[in-house]
């Protein structure tokens, strides 16, 4: 019995040694400490055992019985301290690992210029109008000195609606409403959605526009070149040439084009391929107010004279960022617009 003893001991303590988790452990106690234990099974065996022998051999089985039990609680002691460091070490959460960053949102390079453009002119005092982006023959042609036959409608390449209207195919024709509600003295510019039948590298149905105009006593075509030159500078610095080459436009008389000393070549041309060897580059039409289109509003042209323009956001954008195709602009690839 006593040689059984030591070798369930020495097993026991074997075993302990070798037990790594709490229920490899607690397996370990019920194998030799539970109700069907082998150490248990021993102390029944007890009675078997002459009484001479008895007080020696329950000594000893209770000796073991307390080792046992101590190296158990020590080994789940164990147990537990590395399962919890265990967990501890895969729960960790480093504070020190810089944060993600959000990625930032930018304003469109569209909406950058036409800012730089608009702060331009409220810099000037002008006010900001608006207009319909589905306009009537009307506002759109008509009252801008456009007869119904007249060959300049061509060059618009319109979009027809329902009932007689029409996109708008410029800004123009908040021009016309800003006149009919309000009388002189005013300055005033308009930005927006234009739309004409056109589609390619340069050209998109959907484009915008900054319309602007001003109309006083005595305004004159030095007022016109004054405000222009002064916008066109804030957005391509302010060393820039200008030039005002003649141009026709039905609602304007004189009319013109601005130039500006391509940034390219310096103004120089040859290949240029910015300037196509000109050494200017086109960036607005502009001109002094039709007396037409006064008479058609019911200013007096013998009283009143103004000047107008209209800047096409897009060209402006493309020519500052040397973008080669303005389908970009509407394509929403972050790749592109992260570039702005
Ligand atoms: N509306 C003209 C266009 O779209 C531009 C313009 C506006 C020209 C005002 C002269 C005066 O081409």
């Amino acid at each position: 019995m006593k040689e059984k003893l030591e070798s369930i001991r020495a097993a026991a303590l074997a075993a302990l040694d070798g037990a790594q988790s709490e229920n490899a452990v607690e397996e370990l106690r019920v194998r030799y400490l539970g109700r069907k234990g082998e150490l248990t099974a021993v102390l029944r065996g007890m009675r078997d055992v002459s009484p001479e022998e008895r007080p020696a051999m329950g000594a000893l089985v209770n000796r073991i019985k307390e080792e046992v039990e101590a190296a158990i609680g020590e080994t789940l002691a164990n147990a537990r301290a590395a399962e919890r460091s265990q967990r501890v070490a895969s729960e960790r959460i480093d504070v020190t690992i810089p944060g993600r960053r959000p990625l930032l949102g930018r304003s469109h390079p569209l909406t950058q210029v036409t800012a730089e453009l608009v702060d331009a002119f409220v810099g000037l005092g002008f006010s900001l109008a608006e207009g319909p982006e589905i306009e009537d023959d009307y506002h759109n042609f008509e009252a801008l000195n456009f007869p119904p036959d007249h060959p300049a409608r061509d060059m618009q390449d319109t979009l027809f609606v329902e009932g007689e209207r029409v996109m708008r195919t410029h800004t123009s024709p908040v021009q016309i409403r800003v006149m009919e509600s309000q009388q002189p003295p005013l300055r005033a510019i308009a930005v927006g959605a234009t739309y004409r039948h056109d589609s390619d590298a340069t050209h998109s149905p959907m484009f915008h526009q900054i319309e602007g105009f001003m109309v006083d006593r005595g305004i004159t075509f030095a007022h016109l070149k004054g405000v222009l030159t002064h916008a066109v500078r804030a957005v391509f610095g302010e060393r820039s040439a200008v030039r005002l080459r003649p141009s026709f436009f039905p609602f304007t008389e004189p009319s013109a084009e601005l130039d500006i000393g391509c940034f390219g070549c310096g103004g120089s041309g040859g290949a240029c391929r910015i300037c196509k060897g000109t050494g200017w580059i086109e960036v607005l039409g502009s001109g002094m107010i039709d007396p037409n289109v006064f008479r058609a509003v019911g200013y007096d042209p013998e009283e009143y004279s103004g000047f107008a323009f209209g800047i096409g956001i897009e060209r402006i954008a493309m020519l500052k960022y040397e973008i080669d195709d303005i389908r970009r602009f509407f394509a929403n690839d972050l790749r592109f617009l992260s570039q702005f």
